[in-house]
This record gives C-alpha cells, structure tokens and sequence, in this order.
C-alpha cells in the first residue's frame, strides 16, 4: 500500500479526507512481521486492546514516519477496529502525521506569549529558509516544519522544539541556525531533558519502546537537570524584595470586609408549588439589585412566561399585577409574580 491519507487512494482506504497531499516517498520502508510482533506486545499492556491504539500509531509512524494507509490496516486488523475508526484517531491527534515526516520535526510556538516575543518571526525565518510552510517538509527530507500552539514553557518564550524536546528562548538567529544545524546532521542539545534524536526515535519511545542499543546508552540518555531560571524569576525577586503573597483564607475564615452571608434560601413546601419553583421564586425575591434580580428571574423555571416579560418603568412588578416594588402590602412580602407571600421574609432592600 502507497497511498497518503488524504489521496484519493488513501481516502478509499481511510475514509480521511481527501485534501491534495504530497506523493508517497518510493524508499517508505513496509512493515513487518516485527512491527505486528511490537504491535501485540503494546496491546498485551492494556486491559482493554483498542486502549492500545495512540502507542500502536506512534510505533507506526517510528517505522515509516507518519500514520500510512499500511499502518491504519495494521492497526484495525491487530485491535478488531475499522480503519475509519483508527483514522478518526490519528486525524484527531496533531502528533500523528498524515504525510511522510522529515528526519526531524521542527516546531515553533506561535502561541501569544510566544508570537509577541518572536515566534512568529521565527516561523517566517524558517519557512523563508527551507522554502516550505506549516505541515511541508523540506526538499532535502531533513526538516517538517510546523507551528505549533503552546507548548507550555511560556516562561522559557519563544520556544521551538525538535522532535518535542526543548531549546527554549530562542530568537531569528539562533532558531537558523539550529536548524542548519540539523541539516548538516548535527544534534544541538536541547536547552534541557533528554538528548535530541530524530522523529522516528522519538515515535519509538512514544510507543513504549527503548530506541537505545543498550541500557549503557539509555542510562546516558536521561534527561539533564532542568534549569529553572525563568520559571522561579518571580520567586527569586520576591525573596529579595522580602515580599510573600498574602495568606490564603480558607472558606471558614471570610475576609474581614465580606458582607454579611445571605439568609439561605429554603423551600417551605407550604406554597403548592415544587420546591424548584418556590426557591427561584425566593431568589428573585431576595436579589438586591437589577442585576441580581434579572439574574435569578433567567434562571427561574417560569422564564419566559412571567419573568421573560419587560420590567415596568419603577422596577419589578412583583405581584403581577402592576403594582411597583415600592408599593409592597405591609404584613408581609409578595412573592414574585405570585401575589403569594413569602413567608418569613422582609422584602429586600433596594439599593438608591
Ligand atoms: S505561548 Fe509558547 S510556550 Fe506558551
């Protein structure tokens, strides 16, 4: 099978859409009965087989380097899917490619906080550079660039990463020249984590495997010490400034300038209307302010019939019969719109 994701050919075989995508290259390697062989051992880790579906397209694509027509087939043979089923999957996730990746993948955050400090900048540079756009890889195989949203090292902005691993705050230059870098063959060592390798590298660990000849070499490969500088900034300045963020206060301690808590509204079940009614009616009632009463009569149940209804110049008819607010009966408080009286409530302040 040749066909992308996304070829007619593809698309027949899918059910992925069928937007224009670059020919498949002649040298993708098959898989092979090794692959299916990994694929069982993913899928023996998982109670549930079809839990094994994200690992399986990620050990798909450290063979061939995106999620193929092959790779699809191979993963709906092996979990008893459809293949529309494994391809609603890998067209969901951004981490799986639906066209051939290059031997690195290039990500540059283009986010906010990133895009104002430089990411876009970045992006045009590297597109300018390799001569391709988001999602296209260069002539030369080497570099797919994409953009990317947050990549959540804001405080490291603006971040690029290969093969997902990090080189925080970077700038037009730095970022070209790590990328000629890795068309030349080098691997720049990320800012921190794990050493970089390539795309297909990381797809094997992403599905769970070891990509490293021997525990000597995994041993080597753990990640480096993270260095904080960025992310403990706020920190640092506040311990030389002397300045501590006030206490939390906790739900049992209200801060001194909280308002009195409101009387809990109950339903009384002596009104003949459900308690859901009785308590939206008592809502409105006890709301203090426009807002507050247009707020509690949208949500009552009646919305729409009496409380959908415009307010009358003077405020709220509460009795439904025109009579202002102010003009409340004494004895007793009229319930909204019910000509009933709330029992055991004042009527409530109205502010101005
Ligand atoms: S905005 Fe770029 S890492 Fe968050």
């Amino acid at each position: 099978m040749s066909a992308l994701p996304g070829s007619m050919e593809g698309a027949l075989t899918t059910g992925l859409d069928d937007s224009p995508v670059l020919p498949a290259p002649a040298d993708l390697p098959p898989l092979t009965e090794q692959t299916r062989i990994e694929a069982r051992e993913i899928i023996a880790r998982y109670p549930v087989a079809r839990s094994a579906l994200l690992p399986m397209l990620h050990l798909v694509q450290s063979y061939q380097g995106y999620v193929s027509p092959e790779g699809v087939a191979l993963c709906a043979e092996e979990l008893g899917l459809t293949k529309a089923e494994v391809g609603a999957v890998a067209t969901f996730y951004t981490m799986y490619k639906r066209r051939p990746t290059g031997r690195h993948l290039v990500s540059v955050c283009t986010n906010t906080l990133c895009a104002v400090l430089g990411g876009q900048r970045i992006m045009d540079a590297l597109s300018a550079d390799l001569g391709v756009h988001h999602d296209e890889t260069s002539a030369d195989g080497s570099i797919t660039l994409e953009h990317a949203e947050c990549l959540a090292a804001c405080d490291y902005a603006p971040v690029v990463t290969v093969d997902y691993e990090f080189y925080d705050q970077q700038d037009v230059e730095s970022a070209r020249a790590l990328v000629q870098a890795l068309r030349r063959g080098d691997k720049p060592h990320p800012t921190r984590g794990a050493p970089l390798t390539d795309f297909r590298g990381v797809s094997r660990q992403l599905a769970g495997f070891s990509q490293h000849a021997d525990e000597a070499a995994a041993a080597a490969a753990v990640d480096a010490p993270g260095e904080y500088g960025p992310t403990l900034a706020g920190l640092r300045l506040a311990a030389e400034r002397g300045e501590s963020a006030p206490e939390m206060q906790g739900p049992e301690q209200p801060p001194a300038d909280a308002e009195e808590p409101r009387e809990t509204v109950r339903p009384s079940g002596d009104t003949g209307e459900t308690p859901g009614k009785e308590a939206a009616d008592a809502r409105v009632a006890a709301a203090d302010n426009p807002a507050e009463e247009a707020g509690a009569a949208q949500s009552h149940p009646d919305k729409g019939a009496e409380y959908g209804r415009g307010r009358p110049a003077g405020g709220l008819d509460r009795s439904g019969t025109g009579t202002p607010a102010q003009s409340e009966p004494a004895g007793g408080y009229q319930g909204p719109g019910t000509g009933r009286t709330v029992e055991g409530r004042t009527p409530p302040k109205r502010k101005g």
